[in-house]
């Protein structure tokens, strides 16, 4: 007999992950892990199917899981009525970064475990931000289209085609990937580069990226923390959202923040959908107020079809950047965070329970991170 189950929740790979074995993240390939799993006399049930709740194999198979895997791209939510059903749950495991799909406070008030593999897609991300920012400010999209319906109107692209150099860009959030961001950006030569973080960077840190700028540049001194997020958005050309999703930071950009932002900026969101208020950033973009949005995550995922970010376009027919949830699982990125994964359950499964302290995201009741939010401890 087992000594408990693991519940693996993944994205169905079909004949892609059979074309390709690197793709852990896919159901058959299991993130590489069901032999250790059994090795380590655990039961693995893998699935795909988590919606809706509570009719879902998910909703079944959580009522007797000590552990439970998911991916952000394709999340099973560990609701609140979850938690409360899943009787024998003590760890959720998030295979990448981001563990806003738990209840971390109904997990919390059953000392439930959530641990993520912090650090493992970070890059993927920050390069998947660059890449959109510069796919926004280019207008790359209707030129792409144009390029394979066989049209060659030049003057219908150009008209809203900029230069990300000499830009003023900003983030919300300066962390792991925020930081990885204003990194990437130096080399673009940007006017200005502000953050907002309720943690500052620390100094060392800025001074390498002014040092950089000076460098690569001959500007120093471009970066700055803000306390004011509605200043900031005001002034900047783009602004780039890298904080994750909790309570303070959920629906922070409504239509009241999104009008402060400059008519004609770019808004580009790879942190969480729920982030910002779909019908506003629709809104703004169909508008024209903004003059693009892009980014990779929706609410709920997988979005529906009707979801507004998937038609919205600004008053030109470009401005929409959008992808589905894939920056932070390149390949590169799915080898680290299956290897996370495994880490993770080796310490579990040893009793040891000697996590890297980055992996935790709460525990005995508490928040291990000050990422998700200000608490008073
Ligand atoms: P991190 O923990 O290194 O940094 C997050 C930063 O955000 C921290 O400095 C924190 O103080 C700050 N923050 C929190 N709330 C804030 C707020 N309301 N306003 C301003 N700053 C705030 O995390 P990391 O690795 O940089 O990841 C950030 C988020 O990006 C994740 O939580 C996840 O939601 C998202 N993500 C998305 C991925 C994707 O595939 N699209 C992959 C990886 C992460």
């Amino acid at each position: 007999m087992a000594k408990g189950k693991v519940l693996l929740v993944l994205y169905e790979g079909g004949h892609h992950a059979k074309q390709e074995s690197k793709l852990l993240g896919a159901l058959e390939n299991e993130l590489g892990i069901r032999k250790f799993i059994e090795d380590n006399g655990y039961e693995l049930v893998a699935t795909h199917d988590k919606d809706p709740e509570p009719d879902s194999v998910v909703d079944k198979e959580l009522e007797d899981a000590e552990i439970v895997i998911t991916t952000p791209f394709f999340p099973a939510y560990i609701t609140g009525t979850r938690i409360a059903e899943a009787k024998k749950l003590k760890m959720c495991i998030t295979a990448g970064v981001g563990s806003d799909h738990v209840d971390l406070n109904a997990a919390n008030a059953r000392k439930i475990t959530v641990t993520e593999v912090t650090g493992s897609n970070v890059v993927s991300v920050a390069e998947h931000v660059l890449m959109t920012m510069l796919v926004l400010v280019r207008n790359f999209v209707p030129a792409h289209e144009q390029a394979i319906t066989g049209k060659w109107d030049i003057a219908g692209i150009a008209k809203q085609e900029y230069d990300l150099e000499d830009k003023i860009v900003s983030t919300v959030g300066a962390g792991r990937i925020g930081y990885r961001v204003l990194e990437r950006l130096v080399a673009f030569n940007p006017k200005k580069l502000y953050y907002y973080d309720y943690q500052a960077l620390p100094e060392a840190a800025i001074k390498k990226l002014n040092d950089l700028s000076l460098i690569l540049n001959g500007r120093g001194d471009i970066v700055e923390k803000v306390d004011s997020l509605e200043e900031m958005v005001s002034v900047s050309d783009i602004v780039t959202i890298n904080c994750p999703l909790h309570e303070k930071s959920k629906g922070l950009f409504n239509k009241e923040l999104i009008s402060k932002m400059k008519k004609g900026a770019y808004l580009v969101n790879t942190a969480r959908g729920a982030i910002c208020i779909e019908d506003d950033v629709a809104d703004a973009v169909n508008s024209g107020h903004l003059a693009g949005y892009g980014g990779d995550v929706w609410y709920p995922q997988p979005a529906p079809h009707s979801h507004p970010w998937r038609h919205m376009k600004n008053p030109y027919g470009g401005g929409n950047a959008m992808t589905p949830h894939v920056s932070g699982t390149s390949l590169d990125a799915q080898a680290r965070y299956a290897q996370g994964v495994k880490n993770i359950l080796e310490s579990y499964f040893t009793g040891k329970h000697d996590y890297r302290p980055q992996d935790v995201i709460v525990i005995d009741g508490d928040y291990a991170t000050k990422a998700y939010g200000e608490r008073k401890k």
